[in-house]
């Protein structure tokens, strides 16, 4: 007994007032008009577009807009959309002194968590959430400023000097120059590598009320800065169930080795040992629709840099062929989700394993700050403050210290 003034919160559950639903497996926690998803037909729309066509036509960009607006650009407009991200796309030069403020082996995710928070410290005027145009503002820097944040942390981490972003470069393209150019070599864009690439971030722009984007919603409810709020997304995905698995499928590579090692591993997949990182999504009981697309890229990029012959894609191709074909998989619904292929191709554009969830997170920020910006706009918005089913202890009374054995 929890005490005699004390209502027991379970009660409210027989009558239908309180639900308890560990993982949210089936409580919806808002409206929202940004992005449909049908897990079992495996469909996923932007804005109403399906993602194959979004994928195949558009651009990052242009995807970026439509999920902040909800239509499709004019000319004019994607003209317009594009310089204000390009303007924006710099950092304070004082923000370069965080990046020296770490150790230089930090994960690029840890740096990013610290300096994408930190922007709320330099963008006085974009903190005001109740004025649409600080709302905007804030939208333009963060889809601008994380990548830039993403490739200083990786050229932080190497020892290279941190670089700069260059006009007249597509958003995929500028973010590979400000990785891997140096002083003394310009890197040369590969146009089927920046494409690839420009999918892999259209792939991930948005995916409704993934555990990231509710992190951000939440954060966002108590009234916190658009800055601070993506920075609390970014620590989210970093996790291996979530952003962290297109490293983890890398690492799972690299462990099993080699093909003949396959039905070993797979054993300890089914005895629960270790899981088959890459498969499995909460919602996608079919086909991952952006692993359709990703695998498509991923021959497109193997073929480019003629690598089919790849003992690291082999290996991956022997795993899904095993695994579609495992009544254990099958019985669970359990499928390829993009992030297995997508860390296969990042791989083969030459970016190294530590990159391949602030990629994620670059190209996750148009979404998160698209709820965010849903959710303030919203004049029911309400603070996010879930309850829970007490099973401590019952009330009891305190016992001095010296009382106590
Ligand atoms: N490998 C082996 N078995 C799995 C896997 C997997 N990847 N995923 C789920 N299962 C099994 C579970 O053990 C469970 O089996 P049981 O019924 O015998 O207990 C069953 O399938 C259901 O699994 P749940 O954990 O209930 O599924 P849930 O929806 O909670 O988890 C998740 C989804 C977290 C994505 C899970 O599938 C997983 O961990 N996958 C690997 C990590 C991964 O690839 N994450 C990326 C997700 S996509 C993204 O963030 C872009």
């Amino acid at each position: 007994s929890l005490g005699p003034d004390v209502v027991d919160i379970r009660s409210f559950a027989k009558t239908g007032m309180f639900t308890y639903d560990p993982g949210f497996l089936a409580t919806a926690s808002c409206e929202s008009k940004i992005t449909f998803i049908d897990g079992d037909q495996g469909l996923l729309y932007y804005r109403g577009y399906p993602i194959e066509q979004l994928a195949e036509h558009s651009d990052y960009l242009e995807t970026c807009y439509l999920l902040l607006n909800g239509e499709l650009p004019t000319p004019q407009q994607k003209a317009d959309f594009d310089y204000m991200v390009m303007r924006h796309n710099m950092l304070h030069d004082q923000i370069h002194n965080f990046f020296r403020g770490f150790r230089r082996d930090a994960h690029p995710m840890a740096v990013m968590v610290g300096v994408v928070g930190a922007l709320s410290a330099f963008y006085h005027d974009s903190l005001d959430i109740n004025d649409p145009h600080h709302r905007k503002v804030a939208a333009f820097r963060l889809i601008a400023k994380v990548p830039t944040i993403a490739a200083q942390a990786y050229r932080y981490n190497k020892g290279l000097p941190l670089s700069y972003p260059k006009a007249g470069l597509s958003y995929a393209e500028n973010f590979l120059h400000m990785m891997f150019s140096t002083p003394v070599s310009e890197y040369k864009v590969n146009p089927v590598l920046a494409k690839a690439l420009d999918r892999i971030f259209i792939l991930h722009a948005d995916h409704e009320q993934n555990a990231s984007t509710s992190t951000v919603r939440l954060s966002g409810s108590s009234g916190a800065n658009p800055f601070a709020c993506i920075a609390a997304g970014i620590a989210c995905l970093w996790g291996p169930s979530h952003g962290g698995a297109n490293e983890a499928v890398l690492k799972m590579l690299d462990e099993i080795g080699s093909v003949e090692n396959v039905p070993a591993f797979m054993e300890g997949v089914k005895n629960k040992t270790h899981k088959l990182m890459g498969f499995g999504h909460r919602v996608y009981k079919n086909m991952d629709p952006r692993a359709a697309i990703m695998k498509q890229t991923c021959d497109e990029v193997l073929a480019e840099l003629g690598l089919h012959n790849d003992p690291k894609f082999k290996l991956a191709m022997e795993l899904e062929k095993i695994a579609l074909n495992d009544p254990y998989f099958i019985e669970r619904k359990l499928y390829p989700n993009v992030d297995f292929y997508s860390g296969i191709v990042l791989s083969a554009i030459g970016i190294p394993v530590s990159m391949f969830t602030p990629i994620f997170a670059l190209a996750r920020t148009v979404g998160w700050i698209s709820h965010w910006t849903e959710m303030i706009a919203d004049p029911g918005m309400k603070i996010g403050r879930p309850r829970q089913l007490y099973t401590g202890a019952g009330r009891r009374d305190y016992v001095q210290l010296s009382e106590r054995k």
